[in-house]
């Protein structure tokens, strides 16, 4: 399947033809990814990723796992954190994606840092093996939410850490509509204008319109069996990161 399928259906796929539809437009944007990323977010994505490493806890010698990796620009930063007594470990649906992330991994020379080819959902990673599991805006694309959170209870340690960043919706009503016009017109129109690919901007726009807002998100990781659920909206609520623990008994 190709992206091709109007973004507003590609945001309510479910199962293997959502897998298929994110694996596709992510290898096609794979290149120009990092770029349009800075672009969205108001070159604001960098100081989120690292907002994120400081509130999962990782440290030196910790084994940590990216899940959704993309470039690798969450694993990379993970990697200068745990050091070469520890490990992280990048997974991702795309090839593409994974490609540019190698490239950055092999030029820092990173020993302690792995990329993988695979679903969230279903990761074969082994059980309880993480401190910390990480997602950086890919919850919001993966087939199916619980799943996703299920496997991260499953590969985190008891006591581990899970910390995800991804798309959400202000509060506020008067924000929240602006932040709609903005992801629905603005975004369409700047694409447009910059040649780049419109369909992804669609999807980006549609997917965060379905997501669960952060209060909401909350709520998902708690009943899925998360401890210590909590969560900050950055950029007015734009953008959320949720933090939660997996109980020790
Ligand atoms: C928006 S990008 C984010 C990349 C990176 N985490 C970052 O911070 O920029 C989302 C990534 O999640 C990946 N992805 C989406 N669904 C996935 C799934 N079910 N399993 C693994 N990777 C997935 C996509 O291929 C894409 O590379």
């Amino acid at each position: 399947m190709s992206t091709t399928l109007d973004a507003r259906t590609g945001a309510r796929l479910a199962g293997e033809q959502k897998e298929r539809y994110v694996r596709s437009m992510f290898d096609r944007i794979a290149a120009p990814y990092d770029r349009l990323n800075s672009r969205i977010s108001f070159g604001r994505d960098a100081r989120w990723r690292k907002l994120l490493v400081e509130r999962s806890g990782a440290a030196s010698g910790k084994q940590v796992v990216d899940l959704g990796t993309g470039t690798g620009e969450l694993a990379l930063l993970f990697a200068h954190i745990v050091g070469t007594e520890g490990r992280v470990t990048g997974v991702d649906l795309s090839a593409n994606m994974l490609e540019q992330a190698e490239q950055k991994r092999a030029a820092e020379g990173l020993v302690q840092l792995e990329f993988r080819l695979g679903n969230a959902c279903a990761t074969e990673l082994p059980s309880a093996s993480a401190d910390v599991v990480a997602m950086g805006w890919c919850l919001r694309n993966c087939s199916d939410l619980q799943a996703a959170l299920h496997e991260v209870l499953r590969i985190l340690k008891p006591g581990g850490t899970f910390v995800c960043l991804d798309m959400s919706r202000p509060s506020f009503a008067p924000v929240r509509g602006l932040f709609f016009l903005h992801r629905h017109l603005v975004m369409p129109l700047q694409a447009r204008l910059s040649g780049a690919d419109r369909e992804a901007y669609r999807y980006l726009a549609c997917s965060t319109d379905h997501f669960p807002d952060r209060k909401a998100l909350e709520h998902v990781v708690r009943t899925v069996g998360f401890a210590h659920v909590e969560s900050w909206p950055l950029m007015m609520g734009a953008v959320a990161l949720h933090r939660a623990t997996k109980r020790t008994h």
